[in-house]
């Protein structure tokens, strides 16, 4: 079935529709007893109801003015000056569309297109009609080398094309309703090690997973990087493999779908430092040699500057 026919399920309602007015109302409730009733925490207040319902909805704003010093004056005054706030409901699904530099020049504003196109988003509009997704483009997903890059949810998508966006969308949605990277955000934490997961089920394995395990135990051997390798077995994603999952302390956990043996090196240095000194130079030579020859984008003057994080680029 295609994205475009999908019907609404129960599974795909907004958290605030699915909800009780008196479920919000705790929420809410015990948003303000964590962080204060003073004026002064407003952006504290707003950030943990926009973390719960992916949005501001007016009852919970209203519920904060009831239980708090704070006027909707005040919420509505920070709400509207900071980007990061949502006034409208959010999609069940986070699409970032890279547009930094590296993805721009490799055809982002296409695959964003083709992405708006296929879910029927229009001009003006961020969400489909569905509440499915919320397409945004942000300025540098970190990951440079697989431009242009998508990231829905946590799972990020190297190399993609207009004609391969149906493919994608599709993809993430087989892996979302079998709950696949469900237990990817829940391993991060800070104690845990670093360990990188590699899906050697049978999809994997017939999608070419062995030739990204020596691809990476390669990568890590050359550049003394200490980090675990684990093998897993299905995890649900098949329509997405070869896939790897990298799990550092600090930090989100991060699948990358459909991944090559040549993108294996990126993907690692992008995260982990290599743990010599001869591993840091051999890491440096390799991206300047890689930059010099083969990737004609990163020779735009100050296409290094807009990499490493995740920003809205508008
Ligand atoms: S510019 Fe797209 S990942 Fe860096
Ligand atoms: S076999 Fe690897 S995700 Fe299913």
């Amino acid at each position: 079935m295609s994205i475009k026919h999908r019907k609404r399920s129960e599974k795909w309602d907004t958290p605030h529709n699915c909800r009780g007015a008196s479920q919000t109302v705790d929420m809410v409730d015990a948003i303000v007893g964590r962080c204060g009733r003073r004026r002064d925490a407003v952006i504290p207040i707003l950030q943990a109801i926009q973390k719960q319902f992916r949005y501001l909805p007016e009852p919970a704003l209203e519920r904060v003015c009831a239980t708090t010093e704070i006027k909707m004056h005040d919420l509505h005054s920070v709400a509207t000056f900071f980007p990061q706030f949502r006034r409208r409901p959010a999609g069940q699904h986070s699409v970032c569309v890279c547009d930094g530099t590296a993805c721009h020049l490799k055809g982002a504003p296409a695959v964003f297109d083709a992405i708006t196109g296929e879910l029927g988003i229009g001009a003006g509009e961020d969400t489909d009609k569905d509440g499915l997704f919320t397409v945004q483009k942000v300025r540098c997903l970190g990951c440079c080398t697989l431009a242009p890059a998508v990231q829905i949810d946590s799972v990020t998508y190297g190399h993609v094309s207009r004609g391969s966006v149906p493919e994608m969308l599709e993809a993430f949605l087989k892996g979302a309703e079998a709950g696949a990277g469900a237990g990817a955000a829940a391993a991060a934490n800070d104690s845990a090690p670093a360990e990188i997961r590699i899906g050697l089920g049978s999809c994997c394995v017939a999608g070419g997973s062995e030739r990204i395990r020596g691809a990476l135990e390669e990568t890590i051997a050359r550049y003394n990087i200490d980090v675990r390798v684990k093998h897993v077995s299905c995890v649900g994603m098949c329509h997405q493999t070869p896939m790897m999952e990298i799990v550092a302390p600090g930090m989100p956990a991060k699948i990358f779908a459909k991944v090559r043996a040549e993108d294996v090196p990126d993907i690692v240095l992008d995260t982990f430092t290599p743990g010599t000194t001869g591993g840091r130079v051999r890491a440096a030579a390799a991206r300047w040699l890689e930059h010099l020859y083969t990737d004609d984008v990163m020779r735009v003057p100050g296409a290094g500057d807009v990499c490493g994080g995740c920003h809205r680029a508008d």
